[in-house]
Parts: C-alpha cells; structure tokens; sequence
C-alpha cells in the first residue's frame, strides 16, 4: 500500500491500485512513466482536481478517468500530471550555437526565399520558441519579412494559451539580454508587473497542440528540432521512438537539439550524431 493509503489523518486515501489505474492512462495518453516515487507528486496535484469536482475518494475520481468519454477531466490529469518548468535561454548554450553556427546559414537562405522551418517541440509556456525567435531576430531585424518559420508544439492546450499569451512576470524576463528585452516586449496596461512579447515576435511562431507520442500532424523537414527536457519522461522504448521520428522529419544537416540529462539512444543513433554538447547534426 502507498504511504497515503495506510495514513489516517489524510483527506483522501489513494492506494496502490488507483496510483496504477492514475499511471496506466498518463502513460497511455502522454507515454510518461510515473514510478511509485511520484506518489506524493501525484496525490498533491490531484487532491485539487477532487476537490474541485467535489469527490469523495480517489475511486470516484479513477471511475471517472477511466472512461475514455471523459476527455476533458482527462486533459485535467495531463496538465495536473505534467511538469511545465521552462525558462527563456535555459541551456544558453544552445543558443550561442544557434547564434554562432546555424543561424548565419538559415537567415541567408530565408533571406534567398528558401523555406526555413524550426520547431520547439514540448515548448511548455511559450518561453523556448521566444528565445529562438529572440536570438535570430537579433541576427537579422527584417526575419518577419522572410520564410524561416517557427513551429511550436505542446500536448498541454492550457500551457499553450499562456505561450501564445505572450506574457510573463517582469522578473521571468531576467536572462533576456536587455537590447532584446527592451526591443520586444512592452507593459501590460494595468499590470507593471506584466510584461508582453511583441507582435512582431509572435507573427514567427505558430503555436498548436501535438502529442510526441501520438502520430505526427508534421512532416517537416526541419532545419532545427528543440525538444528539450521532455523525453526524460518517458520510457527507453517511446523515447528511442521519438528519436527516430526526429530523425526522418530533420533535414540533412539539420540540428537536434536535447536536454542536459538526455542521451539519443537506439537506431536514431546512427543518423543523429553528436555535434556539441546535447546537439546532433542529421548525418544523412
Ligand atoms: C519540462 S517542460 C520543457 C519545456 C522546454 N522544452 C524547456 O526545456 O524548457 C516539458 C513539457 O513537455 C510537455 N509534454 C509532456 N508530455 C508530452 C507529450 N507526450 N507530447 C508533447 N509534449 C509533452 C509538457 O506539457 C511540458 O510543457
């Protein structure tokens, strides 16, 4: 039995048997797998969800789950169950690079007319796709007139109402490199804490819904892949997968670009080689 099972002063007890039921269906849904571990994790995020459709127990709430018609409490448990930490520039060395080695040749080939399409991947509140826009708008002011696009996908439709929103604290704004800071992003009227990514910035990125773990609505190709700190959640067999899709959608000699505790394993890894570190070049 799990901790909260055997407790009594808890306000609901959840047992061994609904934390496989709560596993099985974010597995199935999102191919993130929840080790034991988590089960703290879960019981805080979830007593929220109880209390607000005012539940009794976590049987009730797992009846509920379980009929694959409850699509919408469904869309709950991902968003309660998901971890959305982001941050602009996290990983600033992925956009030195993208600065240094392969933002120079994608501007002038957008420049040319080419198409150019970069994708962020698992982009959580929007803060990864701004910073790549970010850093090729410092390269090149006129990009919005050009053909380099940025695709922005998540399976979460309520973290991507934030990213399209656009707005952040003024204190998230802090690793923007000022010039960029006070070029893109303006008050928000009636807030001074709010600060809004332009237009401008915006009018590059398309945001949409995409499960990594689903069927692919994209075929690219693409000249640079971010997906950053999510795969991590998933099992070896569904990440190995997902690889091996990046590496049929990413042109050759384009970029993937991982997260600090992720490796490319499996048969992705003959094709994707490493070109820096947590970046790999498509070698095809
Ligand atoms: C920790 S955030 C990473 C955000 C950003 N890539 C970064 O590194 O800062 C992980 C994101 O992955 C999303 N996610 C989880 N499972 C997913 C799946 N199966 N398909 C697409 N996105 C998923 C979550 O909704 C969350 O926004």
């Amino acid at each position: 039995m799990t901790a909260f099972a055997e407790q009594e002063d808890v306000e609901f007890v959840l047992t061994d048997k609904h934390f496989r039921i709560i596993a099985k269906i974010i597995r199935e849904e999102a191919g993130i797998a929840l080790s034991p571990i988590k089960t703290t994790l879960v019981y805080s995020r979830l007593t929220k969800r109880l209390r607000a459709l005012e539940l009794e127990s976590f049987q009730q709430y797992c009846d509920i789950i379980s009929d694959p018609k409850n699509k919408e409490e469904r869309r709950h448990l991902l968003s309660a169950l998901t971890t959305n930490v982001t941050h602009f520039f996290r990983e600033p060395h992925h956009f030195k690079h993208l600065a240094d080695v392969t933002g120079p040749s994608l501007i002038d080939r957008a420049r040319r007319g080419e198409r150019v399409r970069l994708w962020s991947a698992a982009c959580s509140s929007g803060q990864e796709p701004y910073s790549l826009a970010l850093t090729l708008l410092k390269l090149a002011p006129d990009l919005a007139d050009t053909n380099l696009k940025i695709l922005a996908t998540d399976i979460d439709p309520k973290i991507l109402d934030q990213a399209r929103n656009g707005e952040y604290e003024k204190s998230l704004l802090e690793k923007i490199p000022g010039d960029l800071r006070a070029r893109y992003f303006s008050r928000v009227t009636g807030n001074g804490e709010l600060r809004v990514i332009s237009d401008e910035v915006k009018s590059l990125i398309s945001f949409r819904t995409l499960n990594l773990v689903r069927p692919w609505p994209v075929s690219g190709p693409f000249d640079a892949v971010f997906c950053r700190n999510v795969v991590i959640y998933f099992d070896e067999k569904t990440e190995q997968k997902v690889w091996s899709q990046f590496s049929n959608v990413i042109a050759p000699n384009g970029h993937l670009y991982i997260g600090h505790s992720e490796r490319v394993t499996g048969p992705a890894s003959n094709v994707l080689l490493p070109d820096g570190v947590t970046i790999y070049k498509n070698s095809c």
